[in-house]
């Protein structure tokens, strides 16, 4: 008696427990909540490349160099093509979405820019570890290509 009236107790609190969980997983999932979060995500980038212009414009410091690349490669090695969903075409998110609908009707050409955006962020974090401002320089110019190949074919600017 005591023992079934523990597992139920038990069965209800994981009930509870998966049920919150699914509220707030199909909260995450709902595009307005997607496009939110590459509008962040890309933010973040932005931020962190700014960091690094900034560090090759004036004073280099190494530690912040590398902190930066380490976000940039982090986030594009993320799922980063999750964020960009079925219905997440055209909507809000902190404003209304800048992605252009070739992003979706041409997935070959955006997983491309995609993948060479990762190949390029994985070089330069492995670069800042041991290279100067002059090595790191031209691999920051490579990754800042892959910004705007994506931005001119896929961005409302
Ligand atoms: C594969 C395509 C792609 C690549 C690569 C890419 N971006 Fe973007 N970026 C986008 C798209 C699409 C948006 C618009 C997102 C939206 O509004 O939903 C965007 C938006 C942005 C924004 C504006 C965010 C906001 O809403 O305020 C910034 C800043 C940005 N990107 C910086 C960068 C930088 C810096 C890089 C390279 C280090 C980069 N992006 C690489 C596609 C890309």
């Amino acid at each position: 008696m005591k023992l079934s009236f523990k597992k139920s107790l038990i069965t209800l609190l994981c009930l509870g427990v998966s049920a919150s969980a699914f509220a707030q997983s199909s909260q995450l999932t709902k595009p307005e909540q997607l496009i939110k979060v590459r509008q962040s995500l890309f933010q973040t980038i932005g931020w962190n490349c700014t960091r690094i212009r900034q560090n090759l414009d004036k004073e280099y410091n190494k530690t912040e160099v590398i902190k930066s690349a380490e976000v940039i490669a982090t986030l594009a090695n993320s799922a980063l093509d999750v964020l960009f969903a079925p219905g997440t075409a055209t909507g809000k998110g902190w404003k209304d979405t800048a992605v252009k609908p070739e992003f979706f009707s041409k997935p070959e050409h955006s997983a491309q820019l995609l993948h060479q955006f990762r190949k390029e962020a994985n070089t330069l974090a492995e670069l800042v570890q041991t290279g100067s401002a002059e090595i790191v320089r031209p691999q920051f110019e490579n990754l800042v290509k892959t910004c705007k190949a994506c931005h001119d074919d896929f961005r409302n600017n």
